[in-house]
């Protein structure tokens, strides 16, 4: 298998690659005791690409990972308020790679590019949330340095 290229979104050629990758991870975010009404999510989901608009570049980095000229990844990096300190830090909406790429560093590399970018512009922290039920991702995150911030709790009524 090929090298890894990273390089920036571009809507036209990316928008459905993007969309259905970050569907599956979307919806797979959602515990899966929870319940789900399918339509409403894929509903959801376009308001979500809607309102956060990852192509609007303005207010999002998205970055795509290739291999072989086939589309293997993206991180979609955005912006988080704090809820404490109502200060604004960049925040990683999706770090997808897809199952047929995974493995292969392509999101260790994705991530490394976007620290890259965010280190060049003078940015010191990034966040992103991590589902207790998504073991793979948490691993990964340890293994890129971050640590828990807060630990978010729901209960069965
Ligand atoms: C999590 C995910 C992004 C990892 O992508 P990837 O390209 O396979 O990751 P990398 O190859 O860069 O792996 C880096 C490290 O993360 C850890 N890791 C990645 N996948 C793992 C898995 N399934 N189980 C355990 N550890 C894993 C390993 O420590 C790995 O290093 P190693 O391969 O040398 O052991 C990918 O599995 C994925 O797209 N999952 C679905 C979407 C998702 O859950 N995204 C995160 C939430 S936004």
């Amino acid at each position: 298998m090929g090298e890894i290229r990273i390089r920036h979104y571009d809507h036209l050629r990316d928008a459905r690659s993007f969309a259905a990758l970050n569907y599956r991870t979307f919806r797979d975010s959602i515990p899966p005791d929870e319940p789900v009404d399918e339509e409403e999510f894929k509903r959801h989901h376009q308001w979500l690409l809607k309102h956060f608009a990852p192509h609007d570049a303005r207010r999002n980095t998205v970055l795509v990972a290739e291999i072989d000229g086939k589309y293997a990844g993206h991180c979609w990096l955005g912006q988080q308020t704090d809820f404490f300190t109502q200060r604004v830090d960049p925040w990683i909406f999706d770090l997808s790679v897809l199952p047929q790429f995974r493995r292969r560093g392509v999101a260790t590399a994705l991530h490394a590019a976007v620290v890259e970018l965010l280190q060049a512009g003078g940015q010191s922290l990034i966040g992103l949330q991590v589902m207790a039920h998504n073991p793979a991702a948490a691993k990964m995150y340890e293994k890129l340095g971050y640590r828990p911030r807060a630990i978010s709790l729901k209960k069965k009524l």
